[in-house]
């Protein structure tokens, strides 16, 4: 619990008004692993290790096939269940799609949108990501939208304008009241899945760049109480170092997600 405020001030004197402390919001992404019988035995271990945990929001995010289960085992407990991407028609002839509607119907409230690896591979743009945005906005999911800069841009001192152009376009044509759920990720592409991860000093350099763009574009008290989420690498050994930069709000984590073990202690940094 922290209050963003000038050192040495009373909170209420910085903003003018108490700001209530965001809460942080701790996401599996658990990328193409895992089948209906080994999600379902992933909670079988999961949910008693962090049922009394109120601290943190705790989100898994299991591919399509997996939510039944994913959905029926955490029903009744605190963890929510999140898509890993969405799109952003209602219905259609759009074979292999999955719409907001259809996400809420089978027990979603959150969906991941965006995701590096589908910019990578599978053509996200930013473009797609705003319609994606505004239409899980719409049937009131809370999306998970990741930025992030790749190293040649990182190496190049790009990454501000990367990260700026990317939270611009993302969010474009959307009012604060909309946006109101809104999560933003950064997750710097060279550090997913390579073991390398951001310094929680670099992190939190580039949740400051976000949060000043979400300002741009919906005000200052809606990025005051914007969660920004780092993702790359995150450990149980180095989840508390990250966890303890006011600028982060929580993490969205690869990997170390898919046992019930490391994801618990990454939960309870
Ligand atoms: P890793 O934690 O495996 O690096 O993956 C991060 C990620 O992409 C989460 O969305």
């Amino acid at each position: 619990m922290y209050f963003r405020q000038a050192p040495g001030s009373h909170p209420a004197q910085y903003l003018g008004k108490l700001q209530m402390p965001r809460k942080r919001l701790i996401a599996a992404n658990w990328k193409m692993y895992k089948n209906p019988e080994q999600t379902s035995a992933f909670f079988r271990d999961f949910l008693p290790a962090i049922k009394d945990h109120t601290r943190d929001e705790i989100v898994v995010a299991p591919p399509y096939i997996d939510l039944h289960a994913a959905v029926a085992a955490a029903k009744g407990s605190n963890v929510s269940i999140s898509a890993q991407d969405v799109y952003w028609k209602e219905e259609g002839a759009f074979t292999g799609e999955i719409s907001p509607s259809m996400l809420v119907a089978a027990g979603c409230t959150h969906v991941i949108i965006g995701h590096s690896e589908r910019r990578q591979y599978f053509g996200e743009t930013d473009d797609t990501v705003n319609l994606k945005l505004k239409a899980a906005l719409e049937a009131g999911i809370t999306p998970i939208a990741c930025v992030g800069e790749v190293l040649e841009e990182r190496e190049a001192g790009l990454t501000e304008d990367v990260l700026r152009r990317q939270c611009v376009r993302a969010f474009n044509a959307m009012s604060a009241a909309k946006a109101a759920k809104l999560v933003i990720a950064y997750e710097p592409v060279w550090a997913i899945g390579t073991g390398k991860t951001a310094t929680p000093q670099m992190a939190s350099d580039a949740h400051i760049i976000i949060r000043a763009e979400a300002a741009k574009a919906f005000g200052q008290e809606f990025a005051d109480n914007l969660r920004i989420l780092y993702g790359g690498s995150v450990k149980p050994d180095n989840a508390k170092a990250l966890m303890s930069e006011p600028e982060i709000d929580g993490a969205l984590v690869g990997g170390a997600s898919l046992d019930p073990k490391s994801f618990t202690a990454i939960v309870k940094y």
